[in-house]
Parts: structure tokens; C-alpha cells; sequence
């Protein structure tokens, strides 16, 4: 039994909603979130910045004494999980190897990526997806303004069914839809309407159920509050952290 914290990481409050299954399906253990607001959006920054500031987050956690680390962004697991995994010794996992697992178990044929501009222009999704799976269309698309409306809390509103409308227009003949960035399970509800014959998947989800089948002792107990830190921007992630988990949280101003 290993009782100590898992630490997690994104730009905002994206990873909340990997927070929010990770939670669900343990209870019991201790999660210290970190969201790095001062440097959001990580989806317009170079592969070099980003594996720096994952670094920073990285070691942040690691001086918390965390256990394993979530990177709870894709754009940081598209750009700097294999660099990361290069560079620490402890267990470090992101959203994309569990998702192909899942799209691979899946059979599917024709799928849809939508992620950050970083993310798509790692190629990093097709990369994996192609290692693994063989026959299969991939059809990619960046969202750029997705992350920034969820921050802004707009995710269910009049402004993101329109941008959400034009980024899928042309996704009408897959049968699953990856959500490549962790902000984006926030417009679900619209997503879902936008393709109602297609499997919309939460990485966040998939990571979880993973997580379940492999590295976790589920009898791990803690009775340990979890620990949210912020690098900026206190009010806003407060506001939506309440919408996104239904319960108020207190966060930590920390400087990285
Ligand atoms: N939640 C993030 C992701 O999964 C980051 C979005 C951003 O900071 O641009 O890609």
C-alpha cells in the first residue's frame, strides 16, 4: 500500500474534469492538482516550452511527494511525455496511450481528433494511433478557441455551439470522436448534439478505467483532503471548478 498523493497538472481548470473520474473511481486517494495558470494556454506553445514548463510542474509535484504523475493535458502529453519519461524515474502517464488502447480494443476504422493547435501539430495521436492500430482514417482537427471559451466558463452558451458547429462540420462519417485536450468534455452537452451517431471519448474517462486494470492498489486509504495549486487567476478557477465537480474547493497560490 503506497499512501502517498498522485499528483496531477494541466493549464487550467481542463484537468479537472480527469480529476473529477480519477476521484469518482478512488475515493480514497490523496490528488494534488495543479493547475498552471499562469502560463495557459499551453495549446499555442512551442514543443520546447511546453516540456520546460511540464518540468517545472513535474518538479513541483515531485517536491509534494507524489506517487505518480498525471499529466492532465494533452497538449503536454502530445509534446513532452516521452521527453519526461526520458528524464524521471518516477511513473509518469498521459492521456494518449490509454485512448489508443481503448480505440484499438474498439475496432474502429474511422475516427476524429480534436485537440490543440500544439497537439495536432505534433502529429503525435496519429503517430501512436498508426503504431498500433493498422487500417484505420484518422481525421484531425485543431480547436483553438475551445480552451480559452471553457476558462472564460462560456461552454454551454450560444457563442460555443456556433464555433463548435463550424470546427466538426466536417466530421459526418466517423464513428468516434477523440477529445484530444482535457478542457474540452466541457462542451460535451454540444458536441454531443453536433454528432449524435458518434462515440464521443473522454480521455479522462479512458485514463481512469485504465488505471483501474493496471497500476493502482484500490485499498490505498487516506483521509487527506486533495490540494489544488495555481500558478494565477484564483477567481475564475474557483467559479468554474464549482461548476465542473459540485463542490467548492479552497486552492494554494504557488509560484513556478
Ligand atoms: N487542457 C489542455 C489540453 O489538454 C491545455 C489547453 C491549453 O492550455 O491550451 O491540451
Amino acid at each position: 500500500m503506497d499512501n502517498r498523493p498522485i499528483g496531477m497538472f494541466d493549464s487550467g481548470v481542463g484537468g479537472l474534469t480527469v480529476y473529477k473520474e480519477i476521484k469518482k473511481a478512488f475515493p480514497n486517494e490523496k490528488i494534488i492538482y495543479l493547475g498552471d495558470t499562469k502560463r495557459f494556454p499551453y495549446g499555442s506553445k512551442t514543443k520546447d516550452s511546453i516540456i520546460d514548463i511540464s518540468k517545472q510542474c513535474i518538479d513541483f509535484l515531485i517536491s509534494k511527494n507524489v506517487k505518480l504523475i498525471i499529466i492532465a493535458c494533452g497538449t503536454a502529453t502530445s509534446q513532452a511525455l516521452d521527453t519526461l519519461k526520458s528524464i524521471y524515474d518516477i511513473p509518469i502517464i498521459g492521456i494518449i496511450n490509454p485512448t489508443v488502447a481503448y480505440v484499438k480494443d474498439k475496432k474502429y476504422t474511422n475516427i476524429g481528433i480534436i485537440a490543440t493547435r500544439g497537439t495536432i501539430n505534433s502529429k503525435s495521436w496519429d503517430k501512436k494511433i498508426k503504431e498500433s492500430i493498422n487500417n484505420i482514417n484518422i481525421y484531425n482537427k485543431a480547436c483553438p478557441l475551445l480552451a480559452p471559451l471553457a476558462e472564460e466558463g462560456w461552454n454551454d452558451n450560444k457563442i460555443a455551439k456556433l464555433i463548435i458547429k463550424e470546427y466538426l462540420k466536417d466530421f459526418n462519417n466517423i464513428e468516434a470522436l477523440v477529445l484530444g485536450c482535457t478542457h474540452y468534455p466541457l462542451f460535451e452537452k454540444i458536441i454531443k448534439k453536433e454528432l449524435p451517431n458518434t462515440n464521443i471519448i473522454n480521455t479522462g474517462k479512458i485514463m481512469t478505467n485504465y488505471l483501474k486494470s493496471t497500476l493502482f492498489d484500490r485499498n490505498t486509504k487516506t483521509i487527506k483532503t486533495d490540494i489544488f495549486y495555481l500558478t494565477d487567476n484564483e477567481e475564475n478557477f474557483i467559479e468554474l471548478s464549482y461548476k465542473i465537480l459540485n463542490k467548492k474547493i479552497k486552492v494554494k497560490l504557488i509560484e513556478i
